[in-house]
């Protein structure tokens, strides 16, 4: 076991990563909004077994949320954090307050690539200027060989690397699969807030995606076909359906006849809470 150390300050942060690079190590950064569970420790797993050094990031980036969104009642467990983090071996914790990473006066955003416009970003528009900005200033600040994000959030990391690539940022973007309850359920920080009817209901995401590959899997070419039978699923347990689609993967583009490789994306509100999960067609 290893305790962690925490970092509150962006200078000290840096100095700590640079240090470690200067002599020579590979580093690596996962960056998350806490609240975490074995979706975000396998990802600190991933890291330790390409890097020598792992940071976890622990910041709910406030940029990100719409006003009406769970930004308050986000659920905030930084002890228990800590633990996990020293338990999978992270070396260092950085936990910045608000005002360090949105200082008084703080007016510089990243306009997000285009993949960012569709699904989540018609849904949540704001969100993914609110996530580039964040992870472009802790990539300034914990100046890693290798990020590591999770597929849970599809388009989050393909707009990722997009920035990545569009901006010249010198990182790594390494995606890792999603972890699931053994019934299918995508691991996810908000899954707290599903009451046991609710969680139950919520088993209809996985289920309609399972669906969804075993169309396209059986020859099933056309998107609507596919995307009326996942809806089937979903209907009957689901409060809203945000989006429930068959997409190219490097695109988000949907056309009317699926071509191999591509996903199903859906998001959708169980009660009041708000799930996506996602699933590769190929
Ligand atoms: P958060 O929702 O905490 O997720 C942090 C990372 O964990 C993301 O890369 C996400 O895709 C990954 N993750 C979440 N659930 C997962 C699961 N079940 N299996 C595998 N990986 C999973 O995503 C964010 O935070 C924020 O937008 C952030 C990138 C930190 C910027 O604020």
């Amino acid at each position: 076991m290893t305790e962690p150390t925490i970092f509150r300050d962006p200078d000290a942060m840096r100095n700590w990563v640079l240090e470690r690079r200067a002599a020579g190590e590979r580093v690596g950064v996962v960056p998350t909004m806490g609240a975490l569970h074995a979706g975000h420790v396998s990802l600190i797993t991933a890291a330790r077994e390409t890097c020598d050094r792992t940071v976890a990031t622990i910041f709910v980036n406030p940029t990100q949320f719409a006003p009406h969104e769970d930004l308050a009642k986000y659920p905030r467990t930084f002890e228990q954090d800590r633990a996990r983090l020293a338990e999978v071996g992270t070396d260092a914790i950085f936990a910045p307050p608000v005002e360090a990473m949105y200082p008084a006066g703080f007016s510089t955003y990243v306009e997000p690539p285009s993949v960012a416009a569709s699904l989540e970003g018609t849904i949540r528009p704001g969100h993914f200027r609110g996530v580039c900005t964040v992870v472009l200033k802790l990539f300034q600040i914990v100046p890693a060989d290798v990020a590591v994000f999770g597929a849970k959030d599809f388009q989050q990391a393909l707009v990722i690397r997009r920035m990545v690539r569009d901006l010249a940022l010198p990182i790594e973007i390494d995606v890792r699969p999603t972890v699931r309850e053994p019934d299918g359920l995508a691991m996810s920080s908000r899954n707290v807030y599903l009451s046991p009817d609710e969680r139950r209901r919520a088993l209809a995401l996985s289920r309609a995606l399972a669906e969804a590959a075993h169309r396209v899997a059986s020859g099933e070419r056309s998107r609507t076909a596919v995307e009326q039978a996942m809806r089937a699923i979903l209907e009957p347990e689901v409060d809203s359906i945000d989006y429930a689609v068959v997409a190219e993967p490097e695109s988000l583009e949907c056309p009317a006849r699926i071509e191999l490789p591509a996903v199903a994306l859906i998001a959708a509100r169980v009660g009041s809470t708000r799930l996506i999960d996602n699933r590769r067609l190929d």
